[in-house]
């Protein structure tokens, strides 16, 4: 039997159609052999040829190189689609899933955080004196001899310095300079912004990071938070200082909670007075955290003595004043029973969690 048109034609229809039903690579690799490979049937048409006259093998051989193109051009489209479908399939299993991590089913209790405790303390005090008539102002934390003891009638070498371990940093500056060991150095800032733009009187209050070369213990922490307020206006008397006390520590601790001043000495102030409010531990019965007193230091206070007005080029006959400064952290302990204050910076989630 000899090849005719309608073979080659019938066998290349064949081939193609199984070219096309291969869903693999492989598949599409022993289809593209079994039609135009070695044992293919266009090799067995063309050996057929040899037998033919001229003519006929002229035409049929036309025929067969025409069934090779379609052959190849079949196997490399059917090669094209099945190659991305295994790109895609390659790309889909190796796809991430962002939002996995979000997923409830997998992850319940994501939970974002937030602000501390000490932070939030802050605020409430800030909101309290800003509905006292306060404004809020900060300083740096980073000060100079001068507006940390200079200004504040604290000259080198008085004793007074001994109130305060100072963190001193070494900068090649020719001033001092340190980490402010309190809130009171904001009071010359703004005191001078205020001379500087004819802007008094002041009501003021600035909260605010300080440092002391303390050892941490439940009452202290080396690195702690204090609130100053200040106020400078026209016949301030002390009776002014004490009322303010006396509204914020009600309003802020609540009406069970007593206030006292108690004669001190700073020298920025004259009088001074240290302010203190009933243990909230122990209710004034006495605990460790108030050393069996009852009564818990929150900081001090006074009438702005005049050579602080001096230093800033205020006139103390016409402006009267009084300040006082007291720490955050140690409002925070007391108004949450909190024995130990340095579980304020341990960030342990189980009692951070708590506020
Ligand atoms: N700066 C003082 C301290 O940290 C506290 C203080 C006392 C602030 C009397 C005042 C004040 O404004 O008048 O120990």
């Amino acid at each position: 039997m000899t090849v005719d048109a309608k073979q080659i034609e019938q066998a290349t229809l064949s081939a193609i159609a199984s070219i096309r039903a291969a869903s693999s690579l492989g598949e599409l690799r022993d289809a593209e052999s079994a039609a135009t490979g070695k044992q293919g049937v266009l090799i067995g048409f063309r050996r057929e040829l040899g037998s033919l006259e001229p003519e006929q093998k002229r035409e049929l051989g036309a025929l067969i190189h025409t069934a090779q193109e379609q052959l190849t051009e079949a196997v490399s489209v059917c090669r094209a689609g099945l190659e991305a479908k295994a790109r895609a399939q390659e790309l889909e299993a190796d796809r991430l899933d962002l939002s996995e991590t979000i997923d409830k089913q997998v992850r319940p209790a994501l939970s974002r955080g937030h602000r501390h405790l000490v932070s939030q303390t802050r605020d409430a005090l800030e909101d309290v004196f800003c509905a006292m008539g306060f404004s809020v102002a900060d300083g740096p934390e980073v000060e100079t001899d001068w507006y940390n003891f200079e200004a504040l009638n604290i000259p080198p070498a008085h004793p007074a310095r001994g109130m305060w371990d100072t963190f001193y940093l070494d900068l090649g500056e020719a001033e001092t300079v340190l980490l402010r060991t309190h809130t009171s150095p904001v009071q010359i800032h703004l005191m001078e912004e205020a001379v500087q733009a004819n802007s008094l009187p002041i009501h003021a209050v600035m909260p605010g990071r300080c440092f002391r070369r303390d050892t941490p213990d439940a009452r202290h922490l080396a690195a702690f938070h204090q609130i100053e307020g200040l106020v400078v206006d026209r016949e301030i008397t002390f009776a002014d200082l004490a009322g303010t006390i006396e509204t914020f520590t009600a309003a802020y601790f609540g009406p069970d909670i007593h206030s006292r001043l108690r004669p001190a000495y700073f020298p920025f102030t004259e009088p001074s007075a240290e302010y203190e409010i009933t243990c909230t531990l122990c209710r004034g019965a006495g605990c460790r955290t108030c050393s069996m007193t009852g009564w818990i230091e929150l900081g001090g206070c006074g009438m702005i003595d005049p050579a602080v007005f001096e230093a800033v080029g205020i006139d103390s006959k016409e402006w009267s004043g009084f300040a006082f400064g007291f720490g955050i952290d140690r409002c925070a302990q007391m108004r949450h029973q909190i024995p130990d204050m340095r579980a304020l910076i341990e960030n342990d989630l189980r009692f951070v969690e708590q506020f």
